[in-house]
């Protein structure tokens, strides 16, 4: 399976064709480094790119859903999808798909799917991570638990990815882009490009430095002062 083999499958799920791609490269150059880590696996799209970057280079994908769906993705939201919902338990189910695609593209030996709000897996997590994809909940609290609960897991250099921002309000719900503006205004990161919804951003040791040496310069000019 390559990328053009890849691109040629036919997966429900959220992504555009050029994030998709992007998502692809970045996971392939992060994943060198360390595991990567996706929120909101749902029926595997994003996995399926994200997990053959990491598989071209021996890596590993973490996967975390409750594979129960998102508010917007329940019975009568806008993003239902009635062959989702299990019949039995009245609820979305979208884990045997997920594990279909996940079988279906070989990646059995590089994606380690978490079955588990992303806040309880948050919980005991210590494993330093060379990318970290956010495309879980959209309500605030979702994207800003998510948010502050893996960033800090991020290794120097590694890449922070937020799905669905839109610029434009009247395009869709802000969460993504909040998360994403806190991002850049921690000064601990880097943004590098919005690819259509994707934000892009790098964990920048160096801009802290800088900031922390602006800091230190400050001090010194206030105490000169007095
Ligand atoms: C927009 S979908 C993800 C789409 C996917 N990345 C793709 O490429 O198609 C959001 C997913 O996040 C999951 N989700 C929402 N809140 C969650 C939480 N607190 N913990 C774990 N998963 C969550 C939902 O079950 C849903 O499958």
């Amino acid at each position: 399976m390559d990328i053009r083999h890849l691109k040629a499958k036919n997966i429900k799920g959220f992504l555009g064709d050029d994030e998709a791609e992007q998502l692809y490269h970045l996971a392939k150059q992060a994943s060198q480094f360390g595991p990567c880590l996706e929120i909101g696996s749902y029926c595997g799209k994003s996995t399926a790119y994200l997990g053959l970057g990491c598989k071209e280079n021996g890596g590993i994908l973490f996967s975390v859903d409750h594979h129960h769906g998102s508010e917007e993705q329940q019975p009568g939201q806008e993003y239902f999808d009635s062959e989702l919902l299990d019949k039995d338990s009245g609820l979305i189910d979208t884990f045997n798909i997920f594990r279909e695609t996940v079988r279906d593209l070989l990646l059995e030996d590089t994606v380690v799917a978490i079955v588990a709000k992303s806040e309880v897996t948050a919980r005991l997590w210590s494993t330093p991570l060379s990318l970290v994809f956010i495309d879980g909940g959209h309500t605030f609290k979702a994207a800003f638990t998510d948010y502050t609960n893996w960033v800090s897991h991020l290794l120097p250099d590694g890449y922070l990815l937020i799905h669905d921002i839109f610029l434009d309000p009247s395009k869709g719900g802000q969460a993504p882009y909040f998360i994403y503006q806190l991002a850049l205004s921690s000064g601990l990161f880097e943004g590098l490009s919005i690819i259509n919804t994707l934000g892009i951003l790098k964990r920048s040791l160096h801009k802290q430095r800088k900031d922390e040496e602006l800091n230190k310069w400050f001090k010194q000019q206030i105490n000169f002062s007095h």
